[in-house]
């Protein structure tokens, strides 16, 4: 069952490279560039990879992100991330990005862009991998952040498909960015948000409504508003659902009360993502994987959910 999950082809709609930092690859940029760690070695670091929610894993994964500093930092990153892509069948990837989580210590929005763009480029035409890129804005950091983060990317335009929306979710609804999405919006970009990983149906309400996305980035706690799931079940609006990183953040307790079957069976575009990888324990197949162990999910579950991805894309 594992190699013909694996085997499936697939699409990858919810990833942020900062996520997919491997632990040895973490220590190896941080030699690379002379930064001091506070973890002695890799295993020491997996060990603080215990969350008990959202804003436990950001502090870790922004602190981890600190070891990107060069342009070849950001290739070797996303390289190694389409690799894994290429040993899982993702044929198809939409990456998400921080641009302010870099910028913001002083290294230039073109520096990371432009290594993972390269990265991209050969990652099509080496592995066959198409993908685009979505430029995510953090909620946590005023409205006006993000224009600025939107003007410095209007050189760059043809690289990305769409904006996004992360970080820490509560407290910070869809609402406060709904001008510079309409500004994006005007510039041709799609868009994206999280919603409903931790907040409300409200949230959710908020992204389809004001921010006009076109797909939902997780969306689990659509399940508690009848009127939103007939919504989205109407209007097929896709779902990225990332169930390891659910559990692991504790959206869910135990993965046998993660509910992307019944919303599966039900009739909405749920697929299968794997958010974080490096610091949720796997990537697209192992998430497959879990539902199998843990939802008893059956091959043709599994066919519509990677079904679902190729057809949820935006590029
Ligand atoms: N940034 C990286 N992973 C995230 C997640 N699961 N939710 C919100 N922001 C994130
Ligand atoms: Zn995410």
């Amino acid at each position: 069952m594992y190699d013909w999950l694996n085997a499936l082809p697939k699409a990858e709609l919810h990833l942020h490279l900062e996520g997919s930092l491997e632990p040895e690859l973490l220590f190896a940029l941080a030699a690379r560039n002379k930064i001091a760690l506070p973890w002695n070695d890799v295993e020491a670091l997996r060990g603080a990879y215990a969350f008990n929610n959202l804003q436990e894993f950001l502090d870790l994964y922004y602190q981890g992100a600190d070891v990107l500093r060069t342009e070849q930092d950001f290739y070797d990153l996303t390289w190694a991330y389409l690799q894994k892509c290429k040993a899982q069948n993702v044929i198809h990837t939409e990456p998400f990005f921080d641009p302010q989580t870099h910028t913001d210590r002083g290294i230039p929005f073109e520096v990371v862009l432009g290594g993972i763009r390269q990265a991209l480029k050969d990652g099509q035409q080496q592995l066959g991998i198409s993908s685009g890129l979505i430029l995510s804005f953090l909620r946590h950091l005023p409205e006006d952040e993000a224009f600025k983060t939107l003007e410095q990317a209007r050189p760059f335009r043809d690289a990305f498909i769409a904006v996004g929306l992360d970080s820490s979710e509560m407290g910070h609804p869809p609402s406060k960015f709904q001008r510079v999405f309409d500004k994006a919006r005007s510039e041709g970009y799609l868009s994206v948000a999280h919603a409903g990983e931790e907040g409300p149906p409200e949230y959710i309400w908020e992204a389809l409504d004001l921010l006009k996305i076109q797909r939902i980035d997780h969306g689990v706690r659509a399940i508690e508003d009848e009127r939103l799931m007939q919504r989205i079940i109407d209007e097929q609006i896709p779902l990225t659902v990332c169930p390891l990183s659910n559990t692991k953040l504790r959206v869910f307790e135990d993965m046998r009360q993660h509910n992307i079957l019944e919303m599966l069976d039900r009739g909405v575009k749920v697929t299968v993502n794997s958010d974080d990888p490096a610091y949720f324990g796997g990537y697209v197949s192992e998430n497959f994987a879990a539902l199998h162990d843990s939802l008893g999910m059956t091959r043709e579950q599994a066919q519509r959910l990677a079904q679902n991805s190729l057809d949820a894309r935006l590029a």
